[in-house]
């Protein structure tokens, strides 16, 4: 598997720029901003979305300056949605580290998501890009829809399968379709290939989420996220859905109740853990990442051949066969 660092060849230069733009959007004459904005920086994750952004651009008529603009513009959607799911989630670590809440408090991980919500859609209103603005809200509110429904599914444990895939394309590929999207636009791409893109990027992220929900069930913990941490927040994914689906009725009973009152009890997690690995689940959920895949990598094919192209390739395997 190629490293990040191969990926990101043909777009080293890009992404350094990119990333004195991202820092320098969140500045601000607020003492206390600058101290977490600075503690986030510091701790950045893999940018996996402004890798998308440059590498579609690249596939799509080359990269420009609002370009840079869209890569910025997202990672800080990003950033702000991470620091309010913590929020949400109430959980204390976020890549590897204390979470903006744990530090904070709840009150101002809030209004610094806000804050960075906002600095991102000043950044294309300052420059009048109103397509990347249109593309980019639509998947802010996607990804607000689709925690929402998922906290309504946790409050009630009767997800299915189609509900599952309805919430990870919400929450999650909604702002990855949207890189490919503004990628694409950004290159001056048309209408239809704008389309194309934030179809590739939709089915990116799709493979991309159920990878992050493997994670949950594996017994190493690389994710800076204590493992079964779904189960306490009584999320349900993919492979405790199935394995829920292919189970008989009084095991079924056992586990949900699990889910629903002792999600606090590590032992009954781990209960809950083992019933799923021994269930088929790991193995139905990895098949269902891999056919979404498998199903990017087709749609790339008639994209002619381009060094983006190559490490787009290798970005989308990195996707399903990243280890944090
Ligand atoms: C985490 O995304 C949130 C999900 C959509 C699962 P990433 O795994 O891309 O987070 P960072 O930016 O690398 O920390
Ligand atoms: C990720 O959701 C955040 C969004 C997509 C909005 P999760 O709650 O599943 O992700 P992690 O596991 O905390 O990163
Ligand atoms: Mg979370
Ligand atoms: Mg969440």
């Amino acid at each position: 598997m190629a490293t990040i660092e191969q990926i990101k060849a043909p777009i080293a230069k890009e992404m350094d720029k990119f990333e004195s733009t991202f820092r320098n959007s969140m500045k601000s004459s607020v003492p206390l901003l600058n101290t977490i904005t600075h503690y986030i920086v510091k701790r950045k994750g893999k940018q996996m979305r402004p890798m998308v952004v440059f590498l579609t651009a690249g596939m799509c008529g080359g990269i420009t300056e609002s370009t840079f603009r869209a890569a910025a513009l997202i990672e800080l959607l990003h950033t702000a949605t991470l620091v309010h799911d913590d929020v949400v989630d109430d959980s204390n670590e976020r890549r590897g580290f204390f979470s903006i809440n744990a530090l904070w408090k709840n009150k101002i991980a809030v209004l610094v998501g806000d804050y960075l919500l906002s600095r991102g859609l000043l950044l294309s209103v300052e420059h009048g890009e109103f397509d990347l603005l249109k593309i980019t809200s639509n998947a802010v509110r996607e990804m607000s829809e689709g925690e929402l429904m998922q906290m309504e599914k946790a409050r009630r444990l009767d997800i299915k399968e189609d509900m599952y895939f309805t919430i990870i394309r919400q929450k999650t590929a909604s702002l990855i379709a949207s890189c490919c999207a503004a990628g694409a636009c950004s290159a001056g791409g048309n209408i239809e290939t704008i389309e194309k893109m934030r179809l590739l990027g939709e089915t990116i992220g799709i493979a991309f989420q159920i990878k992050d929900d493997l994670f949950d069930y594996e017994l190493t913990n690389k994710t800076g996220k204590p493992s079964g941490a779904d189960i306490k927040e009584r999320k349900m994914t993919l492979p405790l859905i199935n394995a829920l689906q292919t189970t008989d009725e009084a095991t079924k009973k056992r586990i949900i109740n699990i889910v629903k009152n002792n999600n606090n009890d590590p032992k009954k997690v781990a209960e809950v853990i083992d019933f799923v690995l021994h269930s088929g689940g790991m193995e139905y959920a990895l098949n269902k990442m891999n056919e979404y895949r498998d199903k990017a990598l087709a749609m790339l094919q008639t994209i002619p051949e381009s060094e983006y192209k190559k490490s787009f390739i290798e970005l989308i395997r990195f996707t399903t066969e990243r280890e944090s």
